[in-house]
């Protein structure tokens, strides 16, 4: 059951992944036609958890647990190996309850040995599983899903989750390396980043909607698929990142969900984010034209990352952050006054 489900989700995500319009559209950038500032001066490099990237962006969860994902992990390895990006496996889960399920999650660090990878889990999992996870990834950290919309929709998904948040207290306690909570893409209020924060949770990535959306591919799966109208449910990852505002000071934020270029990256880190996750876009590419199209595609994003940066005046992200100015939409706008942001 599980190895179908991941090979769906691959053949739906794919199926679903669009370009089209998203919040990210709803956001300019003020433009400095004066910028005193060389273009190779320009730093794109992050620091977050303790470990630095020379590029801001990483490869999210996505895969692990069947033929098709052993593949594609030792596609993404590779590519995470040759970039340096942090690459997060998909849920080890089902390789913690059937052993024949371990190579497709071990492929990732042996196709990229000295790479930063983060294993990931969902929250049900006790200390113990999410040691074992660990060390069949080999991984350098932990990513732990919520994705409770996803688990109902899901015809066979979780109906309990009660104890969520004592598992991630308790894995956050015991486990002594890097942790990132993260949604799959349907974004976090400021009171689940609170409510996560004050269990010990030291990193969030609000995966937001914009991109992947796994209640449409849940609902695609359903014999009946009778729930199209919960396909919205959720914040976008702009909506998520502004949620964020006043937490950014004492945790750090991620953001993913919907990312499909430089441009998004670039918004992504002036609302806050520290770090860009993209999983959609680049399975599409992945799959579609292979291994060095999609270092190629990562190229393009440094490229577009340094072009902005000089186009806005900055060297840094904390520039970026600190002196770059957004136009937001009437919605955007609406949604700021709604919330008090
Ligand atoms: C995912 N995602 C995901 N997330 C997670 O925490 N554990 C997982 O196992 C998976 N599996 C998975 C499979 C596939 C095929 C896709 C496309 C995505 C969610 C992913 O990490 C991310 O949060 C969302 O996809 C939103 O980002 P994009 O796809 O819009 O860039």
């Amino acid at each position: 059951m599980s190895k179908n489900r991941k090979d769906e989700h691959i053949q739906l995500a794919r199926k679903f992944y669009s370009t089209k319009e998203n919040d990210f559209d709803r956001v300019r950038f003020i433009p400095n036609a004066l910028p005193e500032i060389d273009i190779q001066h320009t730093n794109i490099s992050t620091e977050f958890l303790g470990l630095s990237f020379s590029r801001p962006f990483y490869i999210n969860a996505l895969t692990g647990g069947s033929a098709k994902a052993l593949e594609i992990n030792k596609m993404l390895g590779e590519v995470a190996g040759k970039t340096g990006v942090l690459i997060a496996s998909g849920s080890v889960v089902a390789a913690l309850k059937d052993d024949t399920l371990i190579p497709s999650f071990r492929s990732l660090r042996e196709a990229n040995p000295n790479g930063r990878i983060f294993a990931n889990i969902n929250a049900n999992t006790s200390v113990e599983m999410a040691i074992r996870a660990i060390q069949i990834t080999q991984a350098d950290g932990l990513q732990i899903h919520l994705n409770v919309a996803q688990e109902l929709i899901m015809p066979e998904g979780e109906r309990s989750f009660s104890s969520w948040r004592k598992n991630i207290q308790q894995i956050i306690q015991q486990i002594q390396l890097p942790i990132i909570v993260k949604e799959v893409g349907c974004g976090m209020s400021r009171e689940t980043i609170e409510e996560l924060f004050a269990i010990g949770v030291k990193a969030v990535d609000i995966s937001g909607v914009g991109g992947t959306n796994f209640v449409a591919i849940e609902n695609e799966r359903r014999s009946e698929k009778e729930l199209t109208h919960f396909e919205n449910w959720g914040l976008s990852t702009v909506e998520s990142l502004l949620e964020s505002q006043k937490m950014q000071r004492k945790m750090t934020i991620l953001a993913s969900g919907g990312v499909r270029n430089g441009m998004d990256i670039a918004k992504s880190l002036a609302l806050g984010a520290k770090g860009v996750g993209i999983s959609g876009a680049i399975l599409k590419i992945l799959t579609e034209k292979g291994v060095n199209a999609t270092i190629e595609w990562m190229l393009q994003l440094e490229e577009e990352l340094h072009i902005l940066f000089t186009l806005l005046g900055v060297r840094t992200i904390e520039e970026l952050q600190n002196k770059s100015e957004l136009l937001f939409d009437n919605s955007l706008r609406n949604f700021c006054l709604d919330r008090g942001i």
